[in-house]
């Protein structure tokens, strides 16, 4: 069966996926943005769990399960800090998505979130980093079984028109999300 993929604007960690991706730094011990968001709504088991993984390099991922939040895994993505995009960021960008998605499949996980990777603190350029995003999810779906459901979780409005115009999609026009149904 070909995966859903699709945009949303919301807040990853209340998502209810089997598994959300955290755009972690190469510690793994949090930090801010949705790092710090995914850390603070999964509580300090996370932490203890990401102390044992011994760090990720750029472009790697690594899985640990979600705990209080309503994901059951996170898989934990290191993206490249953006220098002008000479530094081999795409490339970088693209392995994030690559490796978490064939993590996801072979843990057997059938629907998985991803926020913006390195757009944030990291300084890439939204639009460039949603290209490398979906042609990288897209390619990768045609080898991987399994994944149901796979959503770009924009955190602001703006965002996700970027991801819309990307994936051929009408503003408004994809079904609400029962967790987005009015008087929620
Ligand atoms: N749900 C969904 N998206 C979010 C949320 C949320 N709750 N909060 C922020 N975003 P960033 P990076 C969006 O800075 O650029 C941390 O300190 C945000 O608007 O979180 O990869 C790590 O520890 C943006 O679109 O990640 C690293 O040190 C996107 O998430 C560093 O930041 C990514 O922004 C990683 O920087």
């Amino acid at each position: 069966m070909p995966t859903t993929v699709r945009a949303l604007q919301g807040d990853i960690t209340q998502l209810p996926m089997q598994a959300i991706v955290n755009a972690a730094n190469a510690s793994l011990l949090g930090g801010g943005g949705v790092d710090g968001a995914i850390h603070r709504a999964a509580g300090p088991q996370l932490l203890e769990e990401c102390r044992q993984l011994g760090g990720c390099p750029t472009g790697e991922a690594k899985l640990t399960r979600g705990y209080r939040l309503p994901a059951e895994y996170v898989i934990h993505t290191v993206g490249p800090v953006w220098h002008g995009g000479g530094r081999g960021e795409p490339a970088l960008l693209a392995a994030c998505y690559r490796r978490s998605l064939e993590l996801a499949a072979a843990q057997g996980i059938r629907s998985l979130a991803f926020p913006n990777i390195s757009t944030g603190i990291y300084g890439y350029p939204l639009e460039l980093a949603a290209q490398v995003a979906v042609s990288t999810v897209r390619a990768a779906l045609e080898e991987l079984d399994g994944l149901e459901e796979v959503i770009f979780c924009c955190f602001s409005a703006r965002d996700l028109q970027v991801y819309q115009r990307l994936l051929g999609e009408q503003p408004g026009g994809a079904p609400a999300p029962p967790w987005q149904a009015p008087g929620d």
